[in-house]
């Protein structure tokens, strides 16, 4: 299904000719009613979507692109276990990881819950015994600190996860989170934990992946040269994967070893075993808080009207921007710090689903497909990036992200977050007009001659949407409602797109060529293999360097 043959694509091009010349202050004004008609709740999330360029009419096109795109039908195929990864010929079932009702779901005419259920038990159990002391290293000690290996989705969920809900964490039991090949930073890792109470994660669902298994090597020498035996390897290692051979060939027994499934892909992963890390450091009560918090997006999502369904509003006003509005990016702007990982989370869920140039059945898109994700706390990018949102040339709507209640809340402090999250969103959409600046100045008793040339510079063009997403708290279970609410957010655009949001084929090459580009800077030849760029880089690094 090309979305844009549809009656309804043709109908919001028409109607964005209209935005045009709209500006949503003067929305505002004429609709008194448009701050309550625009908001709707779920999970304990509100979304407050008044501020964007959106009406009855749009709204209702909207609707009219995900029926005539089947985004429904494609919905239900994914609950219901279909190979909906067509390139993979695997079914996609995060949502069974977190099926808290424990309804039978079919994976080739098996029900996947008991394993799903299995699999949590016995990370469960692990983890009662490892934080209640009872895991012992190989001299008898517990575990202190736990050093989790991955990368991608076997870093960034349960690195954010992990971040997102650390006053729910265990005060004596430490987090760290090792990704980069660089080699510093496993180091400054292993500088700081003792190899007799640490416990390593390696965490990778193909077990291939080249910085993973470097930096699992050198933790596993590390520990050895500590003096400890192969034996101890089974009291200190513990592997996440779905590749057994491949664990059992690094050296963990697969007794160690927390298995997941294809249909779990990386960027939706932290609901299975690559949620270890999250199980260890929150406990399992708040993983299955989490869990539940997802269950229930779940729910709302497949059941809940459109006109009030969260998944769906935010998927089809991001359509709307990228394809009619001419806005491909969007900002994640979450006020609490502790979602300060919520970005780089979302860029991967959302750039490596979405970023695809063919549809399902291979032909070439003739439209705009996945937003160039990006963010960091907005309380920092108001005195960073904000500057381009509220006077560049770009238009970029945000997510505001503000949770009202988070464990040891200083009222005090609070109260400035809260004023400046709204601060940001309404001077997005407002702006200020060139006489507002006058009158300004006028009161501050600046002369007209002295305030004219600075009008057009203090001049807000305004008209800049955002959605507002408000949790109730920021506890386990709304922390797993809004990932969820993200995840189908970013299911509802590939669905309208008719992209296969689950493969990652465009990660493939630059692994090939890195793996070749290895070889020749070790001196191995096969340099003249490469362009006549990267060939000189070879080159360079080759005249000073030996490897
Ligand atoms: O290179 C991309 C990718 O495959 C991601 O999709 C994945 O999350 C990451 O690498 C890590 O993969 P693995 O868990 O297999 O090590």
């Amino acid at each position: 299904m090309n979305p844009s043959q549809t009656p309804a694509w043709k109908d919001l091009s028409q109607l964005a000719e209209a935005w045009k010349t709209r500006h949503l202050r003067e929305v505002f004004d004429k609709d008194p009613q448009r701050a309550q008609r625009y908001v709707a709740d779920a999970c304990g999330i509100q979304l407050d979507y008044s501020k964007h360029r959106v009406d009855a009419d749009t709204l209702k096109a909207l609707f009219a692109l995900a029926e005539q795109t089947g985004v429904a039908e494609r919905r239900a195929a994914m609950f219901a276990g279909e190979k909906i990864n067509n390139t993979e010929n695997r079914a996609v079932l995060h949502v069974a990881l977190r099926n808290r009702s424990n309804t039978p779901i079919q994976v080739d005419g098996a029900d996947v819950m008991p394993e799903v259920n299995a699999v949590l038990d016995r990370m469960f159990a692990f983890a009662d015994k490892l934080r209640c002391g009872l895991w012992l290293g190989r001299t008898g000690k517990a575990i202190t600190d736990v050093v989790n290996i991955g990368i991608g989705g076997s870093d960034l969920g349960p690195l954010m996860v992990c971040e997102a809900l650390k006053p729910y964490g265990q005060d004596d039991l430490r987090m760290h989170f090792v990704s980069n090949v660089d080699g510093a930073q496993i180091q400054q890792v292993l500088k700081k934990v003792n190899p007799e109470t640490t416990l390593f994660i390696i965490a990778s669902k193909t077990f291939t992946t080249i910085e993973t298994l470097t930096n699992a090597h050198s933790a596993r020498a590390w520990f050895l040269a500590s003096g400890a035996a192969e034996a101890d390897i089974a009291k200190h290692f513990v592997a996440v994967s779905t590749n057994g051979a491949a664990v059992s060939k690094f050296g963990i027994s697969t007794d160690n070893m927390f298995g997941f499934w294809d249909w779990v892909g990386g960027r939706y992963s932290l609901w299975s075993a690559i949620g270890l890390p999250i199980i260890l450091s929150l406990g399992p009560d708040n993983f299955r808080a989490l869990l539940e918090g997802a269950h229930e997006m779940d729910q709302h999502f497949l059941t809940a009207p459109a006109e009030k369904n969260l998944p769906l509003l935010m998927g089809l006003i991001g359509v709307w921007y990228g394809n009619f509005l001419g806005s491909p990016s969007t900002v994640i702007a979450p006020y609490n710090q502790n979602l300060h990982r919520l970005p780089a989370y979302l860029q991967q869920l959302d750039m490596e689903s979405n970023g695809k140039g063919v549809r399902r059945e291979g032909e070439k898109v003739e439209y705009g497909t996945g937003p160039i994700i990006w963010g960091e706390p907005g309380i920092n990018g108001q005195h960073a990036y904000f500057q381009l949102l509220h006077q560049g040339t770009h238009l970029i709507p945000l997510d505001f992200i503000l949770a009202l209640d988070q464990p040891g809340i200083d009222p005090k402090h609070h109260a400035i977050l809260i004023a400046s999250c709204f601060a940001q969103a309404a001077a997005l959409m407002r702006g200020k007009t060139p006489d507002e600046v006058r009158a300004e100045f006028a009161k501050a008793g600046v002369a007209a001659d002295k305030a004219e040339p600075l009008v057009p510079h203090k001049t807000f063009s305004g008209n800049r949407p955002s959605s507002m997403l408000l949790l109730d708290k920021l506890d386990p279970k709304h922390v797993g409602a809004l990932i969820a609410l993200y995840e189908h957010k970013v299911f509802v655009q590939g669905a309208v797109w008719g992209i296969n949001s689950y493969d990652q084929w465009g990660v493939e090459l630059g692994k090939q060529l890195a793996t070749g580009i290895e070889t020749a800077l070790k001196g191995g030849g096969g340099e003249l293999n490469y362009d006549a760029s990267t060939q000189r880089l070879i080159a360079l690094v080759r005249s000073r360097q030996q490897f």
